[in-house]
């Protein structure tokens, strides 16, 4: 396998940091460029960031120097963990100019033509970006909330079709960016609300579950109700669900459909895939952020205390790690799935998959897109 460039995008923030941790052992995606604001732009990663990953900082990403988004960049593929005020028109602009942009922000992941994807779950979704407009790519993963939901869902939905869901979240501090809240707003407290996150939830599951129809995808048809808090945690979002089913199963078919489920990162082997999808607990007093986060590298989804429900037909707790798995890991999934289904070939992009003689070699400049 060949080496890829990549750059981060928004390299000094939460998800920027836990990209440069998770890449450094990457077998084929190689750090190459950095970009954050002008604050940041011109210095070198170490004197701009507040790094704040248990793993030291990797010594060559270190050293290098921070472009600002107005310089043209190299990198084949573009993880973007920019801030959402100016995610939304930069992504365009790198993926007009030849960058595969697999984007954490939200701005774009409702958009008609562009797959929200999370590949155990809708690998499919991603020939999406063979009807986009530009000659490269972009390819968003879900509100960090949205994917344990999903997750849990997906071999629900597959197996006794799902019809209604009550999703209560208590998220951690580390969800809300760095430094994110002061001590004095989050220690011994729950903040009753999270902007735009109960949405998020209740719009980005459906489009998950939908059904790619060509260039578009037609949700599911399944009501959801979200409630999400901010809780005293460092990382790791938990939720409560309580499902309903359209077919009666037993809760031990319920527990195998959940201990089974499988989709293309296992297929395909990809190299930051977890063996197990989701984890299923026994245990009551488990998954805790606290002691369960970091089961397969962060990239697993953990569910414990299922149970019948008195209202719907099932519930359970689902905790996930929220910049892993619900972030810089989704999106290197992501990425890793692209090379798999052969839309990337070293430093080569094709639309037209194993096809290197129709690719884009070289990002062109980086011209602004024409309105969309
Ligand atoms: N944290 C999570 O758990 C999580 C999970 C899923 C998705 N997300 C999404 O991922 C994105 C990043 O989140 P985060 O938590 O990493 O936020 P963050 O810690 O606040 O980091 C934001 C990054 O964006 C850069 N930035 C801000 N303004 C910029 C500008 N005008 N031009 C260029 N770069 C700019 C910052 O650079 P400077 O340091 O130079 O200011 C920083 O690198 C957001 O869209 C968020 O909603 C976050």
């Amino acid at each position: 396998m060949e080496n890829i460039k990549v750059g981060v995008l928004g390299a000094t923030g939460a998800v920027g940091q836990k990209f440069i941790a998770l890449l450094q052992h990457h077998p084929y995606f190689r750090v190459h460029e950095l970009v954050a604001s002008e604050r940041s732009a011109g210095k070198p990663y170490r004197d701009a960031v507040s790094w704040v990953q248990s793993s030291p900082l990797p010594g060559p990403v270190g050293e290098t120097y921070i472009k600002s988004t107005a310089e043209p960049l190299e990198s084949t593929i573009l993880f973007s963990g920019l801030d959402s005020s100016i995610a939304g028109e930069l992504e365009e602009r790198y993926a007009a100019a030849g960058h595969v942009v697999i984007s954490n922000s939200k701005n774009h992941r409702m958009d008609r033509d562009v797959p929200l994807v999370i590949p155990e779950i809708n690998a499919d979704h991603l020939k999406m970006i063979e009807h986009q407009p530009y000659p490269g790519a972009l390819v968003t993963n879900p509100n960090c909330s949205t994917i344990f939901l999903a997750m849990a869902l997906a071999p629900l939905h597959r197996a006794f079709g799902v019809e209604a869901v009550q999703v209560s979240t208590m998220q951690a501090i580390s969800g809300a960016g760095y430094p994110g809240l002061s001590a004095t707003d989050i220690m011994g407290n729950v903040i009753p609300h999270i902007s735009g996150e109960e949405e998020k939830l209740e719009t980005e599951t459906l489009k998950i579950l939908g059904a790619r129809n060509g260039d578009r995808v037609l949700p599911a048809d399944i009501s959801i109700g979200a409630q999400c808090t901010r809780v005293a945690v460092i990382d790791g979002h938990t939720e409560t669900l309580s499902v309903k089913l359209a077919s009666r199963p037993e809760l031990a078919e319920v527990r195998a459909a959940l201990e089974d489920f499988r989709g293309y990162p296992q297929e395909a082997a990809l190299p930051s895939a977890p063996q197990q999808a989701l984890w299923v607990f026994d245990d009551p007093n488990r998954p805790q952020p606290a002691r369960d986060l970091m089961i397969e590298g962060g990239m697993s989804t953990l569910i414990g205390r299922l149970r019948s429900c008195p209202v719907f037909d099932v519930r359970m707790v689902v905790l996930g790690h929220n910049t892993i798995r619900g972030a810089a890991g989704a999106a290197i999934l992501n990425a890793e799935a692209l090379v798999a289904m052969g839309y990337l070939t070293g430093g080569c992009f094709s639309k037209e998959p194993h096809r290197r003689d129709a690719c884009v070699e070289t990002p062109a400049a980086a011209e602004p897109v024409a309105g969309r």
